[in-house]
């Protein structure tokens, strides 16, 4: 199985654990180069860790001056709407803290397409990032969850952006959402120093024992054809840790919750 579990009773000690990981991060990464690049996640389960991140002690023991903010997918909606994850993070976190406004970098803007939309942020991370030895922007750190078909950010079962090995930012309509979506590719997640998923809820239980279980079978990262599910595709250069809580993690074997 790629990457470390974390378990939890529930969603407070869960959130308590990776508010201090993401803190921890930060404070590394401004030390090491003066900068914390970092890719929020969407939907629901992040709200609670940005909140927690706006109050103390980390309100105070990060210095948000340091701090660029990403975003790893996106709805292609406005920014004040209900489904924007820009929305979402500025009202639990970005709101609260005082990172310099040129240094958050919402993914989606209406006046664009969705495909000039994930051209322009593409040539924004390549801007503000720290590049690898194949010219890839490096992340900090990724945040990402996971949805009940095994989606990660907007890549979706049987949508084009998972056969995506170039271009490290696209844009694709989702038929099941009947909705466009701009996200990161894995070229983009995989460079990553390091990468957290989140996933919580009984509901998840049952495709996180089949996704890493599998991966816990093939022993290592799952090769492209074999991986069902877009989260096992996630194989990040550096660290990968799994924050789950108890209802979610209910179905997975012992030797995996050692
Ligand atoms: C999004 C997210 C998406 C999310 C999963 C889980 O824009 O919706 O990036 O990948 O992480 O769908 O969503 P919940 O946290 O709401 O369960």
């Amino acid at each position: 199985m790629n990457g470390t579990l974390h378990i939890y009773p529930d969603a407070q000690p869960l959130t308590e654990a990776l508010a201090e990981t993401w803190a921890r991060m930060a404070v590394a990464a401004i030390a090491r180069q003066g900068a914390f690049y970092v890719a929020l996640a969407g939907g629901s389960t992040p709200r609670q860790l940005y909140a927690r991140l706006a109050q103390e002690p980390y309100r105070s023991s990060v210095d948000w001056s340091a701090v660029h903010i990403f975003f790893g997918d996106e709805r292609c909606v406005p920014r004040d709407h209900a489904d924007s994850n820009y929305r979402m993070a500025h009202e639990a976190l970005l709101a609260h803290v005082p990172i310099p406004a040129a240094q958050i970098h919402p993914m989606f803007d209406p006046a664009m397409s969705p495909g000039r939309n994930a051209d322009a942020y593409t040539a924004q991370l390549l801007a503000a990032l720290p590049l690898d030895e194949n010219g890839l922007p490096v992340f900090d750190l990724v945040l990402l969850g996971m949805g009940e078909d095994g989606h990660t950010a907007s890549l979706f079962p049987g949508t084009s952006l998972l056969q995506e090995n170039e271009r490290i930012v696209a844009a694709a309509y989702v038929e099941k959402l009947q909705a466009w979506r701009v996200s990161l590719t894995f070229p983009a997640i995989n460079c990553a120093r390091a990468v957290t998923v989140t996933v919580t809820g009984e509901a998840k239980a049952a495709v996180l024992e089949s996704v890493l279980t599998a991966s816990a079978l093939t022993g290592s990262a799952l090769t492209k054809s074999s991986s069902a599910y877009p989260i096992q595709r996630v194989a990040p250069r550096g660290e990968l840790h799994w924050f789950l809580d108890q209802a979610a993690a209910q179905r997975l074997p012992e030797n995996l919750r050692r």
